[in-house]
């Protein structure tokens, strides 16, 4: 089922969301819903925050659903390690045609569960590295226009109420 996503500034995106304890059904319907949606809207990431379920879980799908053993569950992730820098353009389905740069680390390792409850761990670079970051700051309820520099985030606001007076967003 193709949910639907939330946009900036519905509350439930800067809200952390809840841990999750039950790996039951209920969570991988979820779970399949997302990804299901994170398709439907061409994008490789979304957050349960997103789809308005206030929960810490995330999926990801680098090759937007080519290849199955990019399909990546996370459900109450941590970042256990990150190292170095960089700063390349995102955009996120809850703020449709903003993109911009983000300072990001450039390695990071995650500690997260899979939908059955199962520890793993994950490094990565790149830009895998770059939407794990993304989407756990979702669950902390950090929208990445927190992580431009004012100048930019500015800019990207108002272009945002633009649209919004426009009946565009
Ligand atoms: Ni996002």
């Amino acid at each position: 089922m193709i949910l639907k996503i939330v946009k900036y500034p519905e509350a439930v995106l800067s809200q952390p969301g809840e841990p999750v304890t039950e790996f039951n059904a209920e969570l991988r319907k979820l779970v399949a819903d997302m990804f299901e949606t994170t398709y439907a809207s061409q994008g490789v990431g979304l957050a349960a925050p997103q789809v308005g379920a206030s929960k810490r879980v995330t999926v990801i799908d680098l090759s937007m659903g080519k290849e199955p053993k990019d399909k990546l569950v996370l459900v109450n992730p941590e970042i256990v390690f990150q190292e170095g820098k960089q700063y390349e353009e995102e955009g996120c389905l809850s703020f449709p045609d903003i993109r911009e740069k983000v300072a990001r680390a450039a390695k990071v390792r995650i500690r997260a569960q899979d939908e059955r409850g199962k520890w793993f761990e994950k490094a990565a670079d790149e830009l895998l590295s770059r939407c794990l970051q993304h989407e756990i700051d979702h669950l902390d309820g950090m929208l990445f226009i927190f992580r431009m520099s004012a100048l930019k985030r500015n800019l990207n606001l108002r272009k945002i109420r633009k649209m919004q007076s426009e009946g565009k967003w």
